[in-house]
């Protein structure tokens, strides 16, 4: 039984040498391919607003960095966006912005889930990505559309999680987790995941977070390494990071031993890995990886969507990449997990 496995048998994934590796990579690939099959979701991307009220010391967007142009798209320009992915038939879209809980905000999230269900025809899923909200604002998007959420909890260690924010009230590790069991108590599809290669990051810590989205039952994971940006309070310990090189593969490592873990959950090959090495992101998809996310946002904002520096703004060849990983582009399904469906037939 894959649950059964132990915080040992995870950190010895985690640090296995090269032969070892290959051995995790390869049972990983069969785990894949056993579970889910060969298939990889599209999510089109949109890159809502770049405007946020946190500041989180490892994020170019956040609130203290006044070299960033803040920009929101109107209405049209969303609907535009998701009327793309419907109509390229990608099945399903994510709207993701830095967090804001204005009335204003809430409102325009709510109208904006309303007319893409009903321009689409009810068939296109949405995910949000919108941070921490209260839960009378997570119930009232739930009700308007919206099935799936992503909040990360970017690690599992709470004093690493205070280590890498502001000591204050709005950036609390409590009220992060009762955000997250608000998305599961309203039965969003529930999507977390983790930074990998922090500062002050244990590969003890990443075991742990292993753990920790296994016991939170999560219905997707993105996860990805971290990227340092000059503009944030973090960049001051640059000297101290592990090498681009470290921080790829054990990303990877995370990825593989996920899929061991929750064969059935939906696993995202995220941008952050590519911005490192595209051959990565190929390599994430075969080893356990069954999501992409096309970026949708207007051309003209992208640049100003910068969590961390060298952000790619154009993907042309993720087709060409899911292919070679040896996996079939699903086009018009919108790609529950199986582990949702299971745990929803389960509840039954
Ligand atoms: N490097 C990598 N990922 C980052 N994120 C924010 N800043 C960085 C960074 N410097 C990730 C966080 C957040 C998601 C939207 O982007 O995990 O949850």
């Amino acid at each position: 039984m894959n649950n059964k496995l132990t915080y040992n048998n995870i950190l010895n994934f985690l640090t296995g040498d090269q032969a070892e590796t290959e051995q995790l990579f390869m049972r990983s690939e069969n785990v894949k391919s056993e579970s889910i099959g060969r298939y990889t979701y599209l999510r089109g991307l949109i890159e809502l607003s770049n405007i946020c009220r946190k500041d989180c010391l490892y994020c170019g967007i956040r609130c203290s960095n006044k070299n960033t142009e803040r920009y929101t798209l109107t209405d049209s320009e969303v609907i535009e966006c998701a009327i793309k992915a419907y109509e390229s038939n990608y099945g399903s879209i994510v709207i993701q912005a830095g967090e804001n809980q204005s009335k204003e905000f809430i409102l325009k999230i709510e109208r904006l889930l309303k007319t893409i269900k009903k321009l689409t025809n009810n068939s296109l899923a949405i995910t949000l990505s919108l941070g921490e909200q209260t839960h009378e604002t997570l119930s009232r998007w739930r009700d308007a559309g919206a099935e799936r959420y992503l909040l990360r909890i970017e690690t599992s260690s709470e004093e690493l999680f205070r280590k890498i924010h502001p000591d204050n009230e709005l950036h609390s590790f409590d009220t992060r987790i009762k955000a997250i069991e608000s998305l599961r108590e309203l039965s969003y599809q529930l999507g977390s995941g983790v930074m990998i290669g922090l500062p002050f990051q244990t590969v003890q810590d990443l075991a742990h977070d292993l753990i920790w989205l296994r016991d939170m039952d999560i219905d997707m994971c993105g996860m990805g390494p971290y990227l340092e940006h000059k503009e944030t309070p973090l960049y001051e310990f640059k000297d101290k990071l592990k090498s681009l090189e470290w921080r790829k593969t054990m990303t990877l490592k995370m990825i593989a031993s996920l899929r061991i873990l929750m064969p059935t959950i939906n696993i995202a090959a995220t941008t952050a890995l590519q911005s490192i090495d595209p051959a990565a992101r190929e390599k994430a998809m075969r080893i356990g990886a069954n999501v992409v996310m096309p970026n949708l946002t207007p051309k003209s904002a992208r640049s100003s969507y910068k969590l961390y520096e060298n952000k790619p703004t154009d993907e042309t060849k993720l087709f060409d990449m899911i292919e070679n990983a040896g996996d079939k582009v699903c086009f018009g399904v919108s790609g529950t997990s199986k582990h949702y469906r299971s745990r929803i037939n389960k509840s039954k």
